[in-house]
């Protein structure tokens, strides 16, 4: 008697071209998932969607409309969606000082608003497609904020909050959210070049595939938040319960480097 094939689940992946989403997609991929990758550039969504057997949308999550008929494009093939990854993100490590007031409307855009149109765009998919999930990609940086990345860390608080919320609020519609804030991670768009020169700071740096790996096991586990490596939530802990002492710990590392800068 032939047997019915199994419908594979479907993922959608916002940022899916590179870094962690691609690292994310690629691992979903091979476990039975059908993703459908998200992001501006077409090309290397092109390449990614060819090596994992998916499918790619072109799509700007700062721009609502944008991220409204992407969802709509994908609904038409997908009406069911099993997962959501948030993962879209672009760096912010100029000053509030320094940066042009265009970069900070796109970092907040980006970083923030970006989750929260993808969330609300492709809730019709998750409800369809429930028990469904959605994974948030925050960081270390929205539990702690020092300069000079205050506009990012300022969207990134905003994207923690915003999916701490709904961890609640889609909890009835059986869509279950997952917060996860990796620290320092290696990838196109954050080179931590700079702590990679450190031996002792280099071994901060973790690999993208490390951080998939992470969110398929939190998926599976039903793990509502969580920090990569676990330690870094040291890092709030400390800023909430001696706030002087970190300001004036972070003060003092940029004034030594602010001296030896000027030398
Ligand atoms: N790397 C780290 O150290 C680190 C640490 C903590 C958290 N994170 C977070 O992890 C997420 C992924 O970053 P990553 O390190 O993987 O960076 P990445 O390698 O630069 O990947 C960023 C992805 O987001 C896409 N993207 C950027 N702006 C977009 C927009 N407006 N609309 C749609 N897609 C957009 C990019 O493609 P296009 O440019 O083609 O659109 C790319 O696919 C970000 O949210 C970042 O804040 C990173």
């Amino acid at each position: 008697m032939p047997v019915a094939p199994v419908p594979q689940r479907v993922a959608v992946v916002t940022g899916g071209s590179s870094g962690i989403g691609a690292a994310i997609a690629r691992r979903l991929a091979p476990a039975g998932w059908h993703c459908v990758l998200l992001a501006r550039g077409e090309e290397r969504l092109r390449a990614v969607a060819d090596e994992i057997g998916g499918e790619y949308e072109l799509c700007d999550v700062s721009d609502r409309g944008s991220v409204e008929r992407a969802a709509e494009t994908v609904f038409a093939r997908h009406p069911r969606i099993g997962l959501l990854v948030c993962s879209a993100g672009i760096p912010g490590r100029r000053s509030f000082l320094r940066a042009d007031p265009e970069v900070i409307e796109q970092v907040v855009e980006t970083n923030y608003l970006g989750s929260v149109w993808a969330v609300r765009a492709f809730l019709p998919g998750l409800e369809a497609g429930a028990p469904s999930h959605v994974v948030t990609i925050v960081s270390v940086a929205g539990l702690v904020a020092f300069p000079p990345s205050g506009p990012y860390s300022a969207a990134k608080h905003a994207q923690l909050a915003f999916s701490r919320a709904i961890t609640a609020e889609l909890r009835p519609r059986d869509i279950h959210v997952h917060t996860v804030s990796p620290g320092f991670v290696e990838t196109e768009g954050f080179p931590q070049a700079g702590f990679l020169e450190m031996p002792v700071l280099g071994r901060l740096v973790a690999r993208p595939d490390k951080i998939a790996r992470h969110v398929e096991r939190v998926v599976d586990r039903n793990r509502r938040e969580t920090v990569v490596p676990a330690w870094y939530r040291i890092a709030p802990l400390a800023q909430a319960l001696v706030p002087g002492l970190v300001h004036r710990a972070v003060s003092r590392a940029r004034y030594r480097r602010a001296r030896s800068d000027a030398l």
